[in-house]
């Protein structure tokens, strides 16, 4: 959803800024730009494409200066275009301004502008920001004042990191709702929407807080109110993910190194498995509260509500499975989107939401937890950020160990997402997790037993126009998210749904050749054979994922893909999840498509 960088320092800024750029490129890649400010002047090139074309049309290495922005869009308001790429300048050419996020009152700010006279370029809602802040800066002549002025005017979500040719020593930022971190280094600093981007550069960060705006110079960043621009103090965090962990480390892509770190993510979560243990207690509690006991369980709230988007909303289907069959408490897992039209009717304070997200700063997770806070719930949040907008509205914290993530599509993070509401729903029914620490071990034996059949299976379906993913129980839910990871990468029409559900109106579709993708476990095997002959009987290709001693399996599919045993058949999404992750990685390849970079789509999505 838009990345943003912001340099000012002692090298020059543009191959800096070009640098922390591609690290970003994840959040999206419709167009490029970069603005810098050199002997008072203000030096702007944008275009539309990935960041590396742009640099072949645009030559933006060659920007002078020591003090830059710049930005990768993913398109909100206005198509990908020259035009339409950040940064966008005022009309004097004086100041430039990139942006994340959504001005919402953008349409009655650009007619006051208008009146005044100003000259739009672009069909963006930032470019009024670029116009406002002139028409302050123009009363005042002092920059920071005209910046905050003019925030003080913008209705909506923001990331801003702004640049004035009339000031050359500083970069503006301001956030609200759309994350935005300083990074500090040794006569040097930097702004980022996210900390990879920066991260071979400094580790130390400085969170920036919804409704708060920094001024940033080569030697100082002093953070402040947005309302009253009083000095906010900050807290310096040092970042411990290492740099290498946001590189491709000999990969073709990042989405194949990150499937590959899965078990050493796995093993990172699993190594907060005490912290889980405290969070755990302190949920025992406010669910044990005599206040809000519950006749019908042993816990004291009436429901717990999963809330999340994408593939997050997968490990939630995935959480409420669990908790339901090894906690017995009734859950419901709801798209967070969809959260406010109608089970926010029912939060009261007997209510536990658990937030998922990797990023943290989803939108509509993130307004689903404010909406049913204010309903008086509790959150529990989970998440791979921390300092996120999420964990910062959060009750309990939990966090995911999986280091950064750069492919567009959710692997590593799912498995790290799973993982906590595994250990988490161990906890609560008074359960030891021990078998968890068995998993690493089993996700590495399975990433070596199968990527060759992986491979073959790949190229049987990259030019299939459907195909289907069918699951029982626990595979439901995890067949749901193989079918999200193939559509999402290799543009192949994927449908995912309960097994059962097939005959009642899908079966339809089910022709020679279709491939079909099963996933068994030993305890849903039986029926989901029977769905199967129901495939076979109208001639689909059948692909099956279940474990190593299921010998029966070979009768009924085309392709039987195996993963090891586990000792309880409730893990084996921990397992599965695998190939159908290489499934969507190695069709995709086989089309000749880029996994990292599904067209239309970005990793962190700040707009409803
Ligand atoms: C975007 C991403 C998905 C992700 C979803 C939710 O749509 O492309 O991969 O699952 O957002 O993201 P979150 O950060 O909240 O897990």
């Amino acid at each position: 959803m838009c990345g943003i960088i912001g340099y000012v320092g002692k090298k020059r800024a543009a191959p800096i800024i070009l640098e922390c750029l591609k690290r970003l490129e994840y959040r999206g890649y419709d167009s490029a730009g970069i603005a810098t400010i050199n002997g008072g002047k203000l030096f702007l090139k944008k275009d539309k494409g990935f960041i590396n074309d742009v640099i072949l049309h645009t030559d933006l290495p060659s920007l002078p200066g020591q003090i830059g922005i710049g930005h990768t869009r993913w398109a909100t308001h206005g198509v990908p275009s020259m035009r339409n790429a950040h940064p966008h300048t005022s009309c004097d050419e004086k100041i430039a301004v990139i942006h994340n996020g959504i001005i919402e009152n953008y349409l009655d700010l650009k007619n006051d502008l208008l009146e005044k006279g100003h000259k739009f370029k672009s069909e963006t809602d930032t470019e009024v920001f670029a116009h406002l802040i002139e028409e302050n800066f123009k009363k005042k002549k002092n920059f920071e004042s005209a910046v905050s002025d003019s925030l003080k005017k913008i209705h909506g979500a923001f990331a801003f990191v702004v640049l004035n040719a009339d000031e050359p020593d500083k970069i503006i930022v301001a956030r609200n709702n759309a994350p935005l971190i300083i990074g500090l280094g040794d006569g040097e600093n930097f702004v980022a929407s996210d900390i990879p981007a920066f991260l071979s550069e400094t580790r130390r960060a400085v969170i920036l807080e919804n409704g708060e705006y920094a001024v940033i110079a080569k030697e100082s960043a002093v953070v402040k109110e947005i309302k009253s621009s009083r000095v906010v103090k900050k807290q310096i965090q040092n970042i411990k993910w290492s740099a290498e962990a946001a590189e491709k480390g000999g990969y073709e892509y990042f989405a194949l190194k990150e499937i590959n770190e899965i078990p050493r993510a796995t093993e990172d979560t699993l190594a907060a498995l005490p912290e889980i243990e405290k969070i755990a207690h302190k949920v025992k509690k406010f669910m044990r509260n005599p206040r809000f006991r519950y006749p019908q369980t042993k816990f004291a709230v009436k429901k717990i509500i999963f809330v999340a988007a994408g593939t997050s909303y997968h490990a939630a289907l995935i959480g409420k499975y669990l908790f339901e069959n090894l906690c017995k408490i009734q859950c419901e897992a709801v798209l967070a989107s969809e959260f406010s039209w109608s089970l926010a009717n029912i939060v009261d304070k007997n209510t536990l939401i658990i937030a998922i997200s990797q990023s943290g700063e989803t939108a509509d997770t993130l307004l689903a937890l404010e909406d049913a806070k204010l309903r008086g719930a509790k959150v529990l949040a989970i998440s791979n950020v921390i300092g996120s907008s999420i964990t910062r509205e959060a009750d309990f914290n939990v966090h995911t160990n999986a280091g950064p993530e750069i492919a567009v599509i959710a692997t590593k993070t799912f498995v790290t997402q799973l993982i906590v509401l595994y250990a988490l729903a161990f906890y609560l029914a008074g359960k030891n997790p021990a078998p968890l620490k068995k998993i690493p071990a089993l996700q590495a034996k399975t990433l070596s037993l199968i990527t060759n059949i992986i491979k073959e299976t790949a190229e049987k379906i990259k030019s299939a126009k459907d195909i289907y993913f069918l699951g029982r129980g626990i595979s439901y839910p995890l067949i749901l998210e193989g079918a999200l990871k193939l559509k999402e990468i290799s543009y192949i029409h994927a449908e995912g749904m309960p097994a059962g559900e097939l005959k009642h109106g899908t079966l339809s579709l089910i022709e020679e050749n279709v491939p079909v993708i099963f996933s068994l476990t030993p305890e849903s095997h039986e029926k989901t054979i029977s769905n199967m002959q129901e495939v076979k009987a109208r001639s689909g290709f059948i692909i099956a994922i279940t474990n190593e001693k299921d010998t029966s399996v070979k009768e009924h599919a085309n392709i039987a893909i195996k993963v090891p045993e586990v000792e309880n058949p409730l893990m084996y999404p921990l397992l599965q999840i695998l190939p159908l992750q290489l499934l969507a990685y190695y069709t995709t390849v086989a089309r000749g498509l880029s996994p990292d970079k599904p067209r239309h789509l970005a990793k962190s999505v700040t707009v409803e």
